[in-house]
């Protein structure tokens, strides 16, 4: 075990399900830019359900943590990670609904309107993994001890499976 090295596994292990989460988003574009629209909700679906428990896991196992250890009293605050999944849990829900209502015709303005709304959730994600990776993870990496760390881990609903 080389968590004595500071947790750095605890967060390579956290943030490493953000490379599973982009793999799982990037297969649902490419349904996207072959316009098959059942493989593009399929693909969308899974990514969904995938953000969803990794976002849940740390709503219920690693926010707590941080904020008892004093992580609100940093520039980022458990607030802002719950306001980033609400905005993110909240445009998958949208792309779902859009890829809906597309019905069985690939129409160019609607498949384009899909690609920029995902344009913005990638921005999201991308902020959002940023504070993962540079604030939150290296905090509790820092000052969780490594039985708190390898408990999260061991407790997560989605560790990288499926998809
Ligand atoms: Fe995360
Ligand atoms: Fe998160």
């Amino acid at each position: 075990m080389s968590s004595a090295a500071g947790g750095s596994d605890f967060a390579a292990a956290m943030m490493g399900l953000h490379e599973r989460l982009d793999a799982l988003l990037f297969a649902h574009q490419r349904a996207l830019l072959d316009r098959d629209l059942p493989r593009a909700r399929v693909t969308l679906a899974a990514y969904g359900e995938a953000l969803a428990a990794h976002v849940a896991d740390e709503e219920e196992h690693v926010l707590p943590r941080y904020r008892a250890l004093g992580g609100d009293a940093t520039d980022a605050p458990t607030k802002l990670f719950l306001g980033e999944h609400g905005n993110l849990r909240a445009f998958v829900a949208d792309c779902a609904q859009r890829l809906v209502a597309l019905g069985e015709r690939v129409d160019d303005r609607a498949l384009l309107e899909v690609l920029d709304r995902e344009a913005t959730l990638k921005n999201l994600l991308l902020h959002h993994d940023l504070r993962e990776r540079n604030l939150l993870y290296p905090f509790l990496a820092a000052r969780l001890p490594a039985a708190e760390q390898a408990a999260i881990l061991a407790a997560r609903r989605w560790a990288g499976g499926r998809g």
